[in-house]
């Protein structure tokens, strides 16, 4: 998860603990196989791949387990993304030390972005880890983990330009059995001028379509009823079948997978302004299945500081690509990532991004101040001179004003029914369930009848506020 408790740094890009994982995650059954523990932190695409890493260890003869304590192997799935994100991750290995130290034995193994950035130095910093192992080689894990039990500490942050996991079929850790993510591709080859991401995921490339859609058949004979495609830039899928050499782009692929069931709701995270196309547009507007929601974040709303960092498009290009998506799917949910205070910015720049939400509309925004990264592109180049209480009040005005288009767009949806995926219990009762409408807003109603998780229901909604809805089963 981004963030636990929202705070001025972050507030949402919390990963939904209703999205993760699947129905085989064996609760500590005394299997006599060796135990592994793992946390994740950062984007769906960490907590996709630590279902790979199941997988991968699952293979090797290991058993999952919730209870860390128990646990021969403790991993930790890290993200790089900004320093807060760093310094949770180090408040986590310290409480792995305490473990260590009441088990001795116990290995401590650092995955994930922050293993890519920081490479054999972890090892020198955090004396009590045993294994560091990047986003591309978690193939290599059960030879680091042998290694690791006789005394050799491994690292290998090998940054790959094909891995993409294809052919390994994901362990679902803490499951639903309703939702699910499937990675569509590694890496990301945007050099927006902040971001760390091209530098701890590599080059980016393509998974092949046919083991995606072999993935999703998959998943919908085993009764899930929705998948979220996950990449940096989805909108740059590109991948050439090497029998045919037919190239099948992203909204081939929405529709390859939206063809496996018509029951099944596809979902797709992230969208770049600069690659997001009218035909995936068409594609969404043309299947039912395919839902009404757009992540598509903007970062800024002024032009100059979109040059600076390096995002491709300008205000206007944005503004028109928003115009295009209420043209052709006119409720279309459209949300955004937003960073205050990026290097340079005025009061007046800043102006511009609090105008480019209310022109937006959007749904949600997952709020960030400017992180320095270390070597990133704006590292090197430009000086991170906005004073950290003028990021944070800038954070803070633009979270109220999300708030109040949040809460003013909710409020126009009471009155109106919606077709409600039913992802489980709500979180105050059980005499309520939680769903998703197509525009991804939670929707909270009384059950009724012997409905159950993963059946859909028309929902009524009868009120509202900015986070969700509520409403009755019609
Ligand atoms: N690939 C996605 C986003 C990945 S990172 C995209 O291009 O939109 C998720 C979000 O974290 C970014 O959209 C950005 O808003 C935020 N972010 C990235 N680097 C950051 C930094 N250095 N400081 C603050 N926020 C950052
Ligand atoms: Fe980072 Fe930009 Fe790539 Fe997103 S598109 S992961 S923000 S470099
Ligand atoms: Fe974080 Fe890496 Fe994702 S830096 S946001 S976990 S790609």
């Amino acid at each position: 998860m981004y963030n636990s408790n929202p705070t001025l740094e972050s507030v949402g890009k919390k990963v939904d603990e209703s999205k993760q994982g699947e129905v085989f995650f064996q609760e500590d059954t005394d299997d006599g196989r060796k135990k592994f523990y793992i946390e994740s932190y950062g984007c769906q695409m960490n907590f996709s791949d630590s279902e790979i890493v199941a997988s991968i260890l699952g293979e090797a003869g290991f058993s999952p387990t919730r209870n860390m304590e128990a646990s021969d192997l403790i991993l930790i799935n890290t993200c790089s993304i900004r320093e807060k994100a760093e310094q949770t991750v180090r408040k986590r290995l310290r409480i792995f030390d305490k473990v260590k130290k009441q088990r001795p034995g116990t290995l401590v193994g650092v995955l994930g972005c922050m293993a890519e950035r920081l490479k054999k130095k972890f090892l020198e910093e955090e004396k009590l880890v045993d294994i560091v192992v990047g986003p591309d080689a978690y193939r290599d894990l059960p030879g680091l983990v042998a290694g690791a039990e006789e005394g050799h500490k491994g690292v290998n942050v090998f940054l790959s330009r094909e891995e993409t996991y294809a052919d390994i079929s994901p362990m679902r850790l803490d499951s639903n059995g309703v939702s699910a993510f499937i990675s569509i591709m590694r890496g990301c080859d945007n050099m927006c001028s902040f971001c760390v991401v091209p530098y701890t995921r590599g080059r980016e490339r393509s998974r092949n379509a046919f083991t995606i859609v072999a993935e999703a058949t998959n998943l919908a004979e085993r009764g899930y009823k929705e998948v979220t495609l996950l990449g940096q830039n989805v909108d740059s899928f590109k991948w050439e079948n090497p029998e045919t050499g037919k190239v099948v782009n992203f909204a081939e692929l929405l529709i390859m997978v939206a063809e496996v069931s018509p029951d099944m709701r596809v979902r797709f995270s992230t969208s770049h302004p600069k690659d997001i196309t009218d035909d995936v547009l068409y594609a969404i507007r043309d299947h039912e299945n395919i839902c009404n929601y757009i992540h598509l974040p903007v970062q800024s709303g002024n032009s100059r500081i979109l040059k600076l960092m390096n995002r491709t498009y300008d205000r206007p290009w944005y503004e028109a690509k928003v115009k295009r998506i209420y043209e052709i799917i006119p409720d279309c949910a459209i949300s955004s990532d937003i960073i205050t205070g990026f290097c340079t910015e005025t009061e007046e720049e800043h102006q511009d991004t609090l105008s480019v939400i209310k022109f937006a509309r959007y749904s949600m925004s997952y709020m960030f101040f400017y992180s320095e990264r270390p070597g990133t592109l704006a590292a090197r180049k430009y000086e991170d001179d906005i004073p950290l209480e003028v990021k944070k009040s800038r954070l803070t005005e633009i979270i109220y004003l999300q708030n109040d288009i949040s809460r003013a767009l909710n409020a126009a949806d009471v009155g109106k029914t919606f077709k409600v995926l039913i992802e489980g219990d709500s979180k105050k009762s059980d005499k309520e369930f939680k769903g998703r409408n197509s525009q991804n807003k939670m929707i909270i109603f009384p059950k009724k009848g012997d409905l159950k998780t993963g059946d859909y229901v028309h929902v009524k909604v009868h009120t509202s506020n900015s986070a969700t809805l509520k409403g009755d089963i019609v």
